[in-house]
């Protein structure tokens, strides 16, 4: 896909006027509506309701434990809070495991607000990017290090560290193209693959941990607040401390009780 053979009034054509202008494309997680509405309203181009809340907002080890149950619950309020921003929604683990499954997960979470879906895996996964594209549901890849795929991988680690894994993800990323992704999360992977890879596709890429030249940058909403302290990935720029605010909060008004 390339904006010029976007449909009139696709969701991703904002997105696609940022990248022709040469503008960063900014996106965060938001799964409640007060995040949602206040990211929103800072301009935000591209709210994403991660499966990330398995670990930031329900405290599970990783994103596997989440389940459409709680996808279709935190979409369905963070598209309250929005006007403007895209809204993604990531299909979760497990519920994407067919062609017929990917598509009737994605289509329910459309109808709970979301304006496109995320699926995670590349080359692998095309008949499922191609039965969405069929079905008209705008849809984002999201390639690299697969948080989904954590137990399997053995651990967070960063990719195309080799000449083969280096292709490896081009030739995912150029699939995923052909087969109608409107843009690719790039998680987690050397910053000259992430820039390779963004030259040589015609859709946007946005980046996690993958360097500074991706067309957009995409950040957990907990990571850059300061929200949850107890793990912070290394990539992962702090602009505020919430958790410290939280709890000096708590202890003044245990003091004032008292
Ligand atoms: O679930 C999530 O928050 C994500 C981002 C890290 C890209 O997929």
């Amino acid at each position: 896909m390339s904006a010029a053979h976007l449909p009139a009034n696709h969701p991703f054509q904002p997105l696609f006027d940022k990248m022709a202008a040469d503008e960063v494309i900014s996106s965060l997680t938001a799964y409640d509506y007060p995040t949602a509405r206040l990211l929103d309203e800072a301009g935000i181009d591209l709210i994403l309701v991660g499966d990330s809340l398995g670990m930031v907002f329900a405290g599970l080890d990783d994103t596997t434990g989440v389940t459409m149950q709680h996808m279709l619950y935190h979409t369905e309020v963070v598209a309250r809070g929005i006007k403007n921003a895209l809204l993604v929604a990531d299909l979760p683990y497990h519920s994407y495991q067919s062609v017929e499954d990917a598509v009737h997960n994605a289509q329910r979470l459309m109808q709970a607000g979301a304006h496109a879906v995320k699926l995670e895996g590349g080359t692998t996964q095309l008949d499922k990017v191609e039965a969405l594209t069929r079905q008209g549901i705008p849809m984002v890849g999201h390639i690299g290090m697969l948080p989904q795929r954590v137990k399997e991988e053995g651990g967070y680690k960063k990719k195309g560290k080799t000449q083969h894994d280096a292709d490896r993800l081009l030739r995912s990323a150029q699939d995923l193209e052909k087969a109608g992704a409107g843009a690719i999360v790039l998680e987690s992977m050397l910053a000259e693959v992430a820039t390779r890879i963004t030259q040589e596709i015609n859709i946007p890429t946005i980046g996690i941990g993958a360097g500074n030249e991706c067309d957009g940058q995409i950040r957990v909403i907990h990571d850059l607040v300061g929200a949850y302290p107890w793990f912070r990935p290394p990539f992962a720029k702090t602009y505020a401390d919430f958790a410290g605010d939280m709890s000096k909060a708590a202890q003044s008004f245990i003091e004032e009780i008292k």
